[in-house]
């Protein structure tokens, strides 16, 4: 089958990547953009895009059949912290857009399915160091009740309709292209615009916070992996823990001060201490290592050393 892809949300942080990175694998012509707005000009311009709501069952159907899609991914979705201030709105849409998505494969509309999990199915219970596959789950977040949740009926569209659908927990994306919005993790990111614009940082989580983190050339690798893996070698229908490094603020600042000395960093926690709290450590992602071969590439230096070596050349660009 060659894969003609839809994606919903391909405007944020891993989808407008994502997008970027189907198109140069399988042609422009092949890889459909879709999200509920036309701000992401780069994506717009490279290829075919389309005004879809993911909430939206009809819109989703009709953009399918005009282009004959047979694989989606899911990319649409609203984060953990925003998810705190709009509780019933990230219900609606992390789940109906799901739904909607999981219905269509079901109806035989689609062949293939990608739809992220996130380190936010655990919750405080949960043990926290090297995080099992399986293991107690009672996430505290509302993004993360629907993630679980989403899991779920992932695995149950499987077991009872066979719909081919592939998933990953990814932990916090580091990248320097798209911003990310509304996630506990994005300090990650905007600590390495400060240290370039600024030569310093507020960070809204403690010095100690460590978390699961992946610079994002590895999440959209993982990502490609497990849509290209054999249907069978996919043992895990709910969603694969997936890792590669983990840190604290403190320590992603002494990566900075190694290429920005002055570089300094303060802390004032907000409400997304709670949240960060509540989630793993680190992330034991050995059956996704297993099953499909996953492996990262990236270090914390790397990381550092990739965000501050294109965030300064972009800097540039635009002056
Ligand atoms: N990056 C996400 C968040 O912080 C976690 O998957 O909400």
């Amino acid at each position: 089958m060659s894969p003609k892809i839809l994606i919903l949300g391909a405007s944020g942080q891993i989808g407008s990547e994502l997008t970027q990175r189907l198109r140069s694998i399988h042609g422009a012509e092949n890889v459909i953009a879709t999200d509920i707005s036309y701000n992401n000009i780069e994506l717009v311009n490279s290829g075919i895009f389309e005004r879809v709501d993911a909430q939206d069952y009809t819109s989703v159907k009709i953009c399918i059949e005009k282009h004959q899609i047979n694989t989606i991914y899911l990319m649409a979705a609203m984060l953990s912290a925003t998810g705190e201030k709009f509780p019933r709105k990230a219900w609606d849409l992390n789940m109906e857009s799901l739904f909607h998505v999981l219905n269509l494969a079901k109806e035989g509309f689609i062949k293939k399915v990608f739809w992220p999990s996130s380190i936010a199915v655990f919750g405080p219970t949960t043990p926290k160091e090297n995080t099992p596959q399986f293991t107690i789950m009672e996430p505290s977040t509302v993004y993360g009740i629907t993630k679980q949740v989403g899991e779920r009926w992932c695995e149950y569209y499987h077991k009872q309709y066979g719909v081919d659908i592939r998933s990953i927990r990814y932990p916090g994306i580091i990248s320097w292209k798209t911003m990310p919005g509304g996630g506990t993790t994005d300090y990650a990111v905007e600590i390495y615009h400060k240290a370039i614009a600024e030569k310093k940082y507020e960070c809204f989580l403690s010095e100690d916070t460590e978390l699961p983190m992946m610079f994002m050339d590895d999440a959209i690798k993982a990502t490609i992996d497990i849509m290209n893996a054999n249907q069978e070698d996919i043992k895990i229908k709910s969603s694969y823990n997936l890792a590669a490094v983990s840190f604290t603020p403190k320590q992603i600042a002494k990566s900075i001060q190694k290429y920005i000395p002055e570089f300094t960093i303060t802390y004032n926690p907000d409400f997304r201490q709670k949240i960060a709290d509540s989630w793993p450590k680190s992330i034991d992602d050995s059956r996704a290592r297993e099953d499909w071969n996953w492996s990262h590439s990236f270090s914390l230096d790397d990381i550092t050393k990739e965000m501050l070596t294109n965030l300064k050349a972009k800097a540039k660009q635009s002056v």
